[in-house]
């Protein structure tokens, strides 16, 4: 769609005044005796981002404000006058619809927090909206999300193309959605379906939106504008009502009085909404709509809106949104850098990891070669691979055919040399130097000349590996994390020698893959691993100090960790990391005695058969004689001292991580440890913590008072002295 009016950002409606009723561009212009523009024909603004044209009898109220359309002063103005200006006039009937890639994706979440008085509100815009004595049929394409979902909803219509989607994501923003959408969507789809949304906060497609009663046409796709305006000449013809669904009542009445719907989706859904204030809220609010009357149902909305869009966790997670999209934005990268097609891709290794990592692929519908050394392996892992689709697809998450397209997309190959046409080869093998080199030597050889080489070590230096090829230039690091199918972050590693090409190449290939990609420098273990495993030193030395391993892994759950590091161990499996030579680990002790985890007898845990655990006495064994090793009696070791000693000196090594250059900003940290590790986005990231929750000044003290009991470990980052010195937070640090 091309945007029709503002073309050297002259206020045409000023010069040539206002367009008619019933005129169109072409007739608007003869009278002005204008020329066409040489691409579109010009409208007449009604502000910078609304246009208010007509097509015979239909009114087209037109938005386009980049990237998204979000609800800014300027747009909900506009919008204002549109409608007053098409209900005023002689137009029988209203279309609004968005220009650019979506329908209005909601509120703009950058002006969240400030101050705005616009001179009309998006209430006063879905008033005027609903309140219209002439049809207003929205018409959806892209993405209706939130508030732009919740202006569709006081429209009389609505109608979408097939591929546009719709959806109420405020619950991921730590908020409900708080124009209405709480007490309008169950009025359509009744209260089961609304709980699901607005908690979930998952986009709905055409299809479904139409079979649920939230849009009421579909429209072919490319045809919005012409279908709307179809769809609101048999609205006039067929002298349908002005249809508002604050009116409908028969989708909520049945569940009047009725607590057990919410009460039951509360309990189901406890382990999930854990720490998150929003879904509690979303549920109220829905519940709400159920039992009284609409306007009575908005200002109980309201209320729970002002409580959440104030609360420190809603802020996390705003804050949340907004570093994603900066982690894709590199200072010294031209964001118009060309980046390099990838259309095949080589993994080497159909291990865990690898599988995982071409699963990605074969998803996107990239085709991927897997090279193994034997061929049972590879039956091993094209079979896992599989069975993992099959339980996606029992699940409802795909089609059977999708199994079967997916699995299509993935070649075993036990030749190398098969990989010499792909555009991208991820070498995936076991954490060996020696057998790395050896793989990039040969990949070096085999592949074509434009060709990217990837590898997903986690702690080898890519420089190293990178040293070995003629093209140390094409050598990047690309860390996935474990499940590599499911967990959304990807480290782009950045050795010194990658073009800047290549790096751009990464950080659209990650989006394109669903995953959030980050750039770090080369480390041992880059930015994510380097940082937890210090938190991992600490579990271990506060329990050898005397608290309790559960207690460790409780604190850290209360925390919000989906899980402790103990409980973490027993999942990924003890055997996992090895013992350095010459190196006994607690967990390199519990292997020697079996227990290898939930994958064996048990770990540090014991598991019943309904995975409910219970403390093992061989750990506390164990753990005994380390304690002993180390001439420690036990002692009380506080809450307070467990969450300080695993999370700040996280921090202080995220700390050094930026002063070193390993990170680009505290906020890519931040997206590393919710994407990679679990970490709650209610509170934003370790970083976003320290600089806004604890104070960097409290967390420097404290590093200072365990470096004198505990040791250099706690030696605080040069640069959290210099910031504390300087009043400042990470967030203003840039490297
Ligand atoms: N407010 C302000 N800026 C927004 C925005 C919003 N609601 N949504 C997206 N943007 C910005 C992004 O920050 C980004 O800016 P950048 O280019 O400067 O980094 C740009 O728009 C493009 O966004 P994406 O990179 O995310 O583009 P995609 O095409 O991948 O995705 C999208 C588009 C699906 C619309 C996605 O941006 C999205 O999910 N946006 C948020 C939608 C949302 O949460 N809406 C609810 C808002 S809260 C609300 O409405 C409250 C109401 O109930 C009162």
């Amino acid at each position: 769609m091309k945007h029709g009016g503002h073309a050297g950002g002259i206020d045409l409606a000023g010069v040539a005044g206002p367009i008619r009723p019933f005129e169109t561009a072409a007739a608007w212009r003869f009278r002005r005796g204008l020329e066409d523009n040489e691409d579109s024909p010009r409208m007449p603004k009604i502000n910078d981002v609304t246009d208010l044209s007509y097509e015979g009898e239909i009114a087209v109220v037109t938005l386009n404000s980049p990237p998204v359309n979000a609800l800014s002063v300027p747009v909900t103005e506009g919008l204002f006058d549109a409608f007053n200006a098409a209900i005023a006039s002689d137009a029988k009937a209203i279309v609004l619809i968005c220009e650019g890639r979506t329908f209005i994706a909601g509120a703009d979440i950058a002006g969240f927090g400030t101050i705005r008085t616009p001179r009309a509100t998006l209430q006063d815009v879905q008033k005027v909206m609903e309140n219209s004595p002439k049809p207003v049929i929205a018409a959806i394409h892209g993405t209706a999300l939130g508030g732009g979902l919740e202006t569709a909803l006081t429209a009389h219509y609505r109608v979408a193309v097939p591929s546009a989607k719709v959806g109420l994501p405020e619950v991921h923003l730590g908020l409900l959605p708080g124009a209405g959408g709480t007490q309008r969507l169950p009025r359509l789809t009744g209260p089961e379906k609304a709980l699901e949304l607005v908690t979930s906060g998952r986009h709905v497609g055409a299809k479904e939106a139409l079979e649920s009663g939230i849009v009421d046409e579909l429209v072919p796709e490319g045809q919005l504008r012409e279908g709307a305006v179809a769809f609101a000449r048999k609205v006039l013809a067929e002298g349908k009502p002005l249809r508002k669904v604050r009116d409908n009542d028969d989708k909520v009445a049945p569940f009047r009085g009725k607590p057990e719907l919410f009460d039951t989706f509360r309990k189901a859904n406890a382990r999930k909404f854990r720490g998150y204030k929003a879904p509690g809220h979303n549920i109220s609010a829905v519940e709400a709509a159920v039992n009284l009357p609409f306007d009575e149902g908005i200002v109980e909305e309201r209320r729970l809106f002002v409580e959440l869009v104030t609360s420190p966790e809603s802020a996390a997670q705003r804050y949340s949104f907004f570093i994603e999209r900066a982690a894709q934005k590199i200072p010294d990268i031209d964001p118009a850098t060309p980046t390099l097609p990838i259309k095949s891709v080589g993994v080497i290794g159909a291990g865990t990891m690898g599988g995982g990592i071409a699963m990605n692929f074969a998803n996107a519908g990239i085709p991927v070669t897997i090279v193994e050394m034997a061929q049972a392996n590879l039956d091993r892992g094209l079979g896992v691979i599989r069975k993992n689709y099959e339980n996606t697809a029992k699940r409802g998450g795909i089609t059977e055919a999708q199994v079967e397209e997916r699995m299509g997309l993935l070649t075993g190959s036990l030749d190398m040399n098969d990989l010499a046409d792909v555009d991208l080869v991820i070498e995936a093998v076991f954490e060996d130097m020696g057998v790395k080199k050896e793989i990039f030597t040969k990949l070096d050889a085999i592949c074509k000349p434009s060709a990217i080489l990837g590898t997903n070590t986690s702690y080898l230096d890519i420089n190293e590996i990178a040293a070995v090829t003629k093209r140390p230039e094409s050598v990047i690091g690309l860390h996935f994390f474990s499940p590599a199918n499911v967990m959304k972050l990807l480290e782009i590693v950045r050795p010194a020698k990658v073009k800047k090409e290549i790096v751009a190449t990464a950080v659209k290939l990650a989006k394109q893959i669903g995953k959030v990609g980050v750039v770090v420098g080369v480390c041992y273990g880059f930015v994510g691993n380097r940082m937890l495993t210090k938190r991992q030193l600490q579990a271990n030395d506060v329990v050898i100090d005397g608290a309790n391993f559960w207690d460790v892994d409780r604190v850290l759950y209360d925390f919000g960790f989906p899980m402790g590091p103990y409980a973490m161990m027993d999942l990924v499996g003890l055997d996992v990391i090895k013992d350095k030579p010459g190196e006994k680990s607690m967990r390199g002790a519990m292997v020697d005695k079996g227990r290898l985890g939930q994958k064996g007898v048990g770990g540090f845990y014991d598991y019943d058969d309904k995975r409910n655990s219970t403390p093992s006495p061989v750990a506390n064994e164990i753990i005994d004689e380390f304690r002993k090793k180390a001439g420690k009696t036990p002692r009380p070791v506080s809450d307070e001292e467990i969450l300080e000693r695993c999370m700040f000196i996280v921090v202080n090594e995220g700390a050094k991580c930026l002063e070193e250059g390993m990170a680009i900003r505290a906020s890519d940290i931040d997206v590393i440890w919710q994407n990679g590790y679990g970490f709650p986005p209610y509170r934003g990231g370790p970083m976003y913590w320290a600089d806004n929750v604890v104070g960097l000044p409290k967390i420097l003290e404290r590093l200072k008072v365990y470096q004198k009991e505990i040791g250099d470990a706690f030696k605080p980052a040069a640069l959290l002295e210099k910031l504390v010195a300087e009043n400042k937070k990470f967030a203003d640090f840039a490297a």
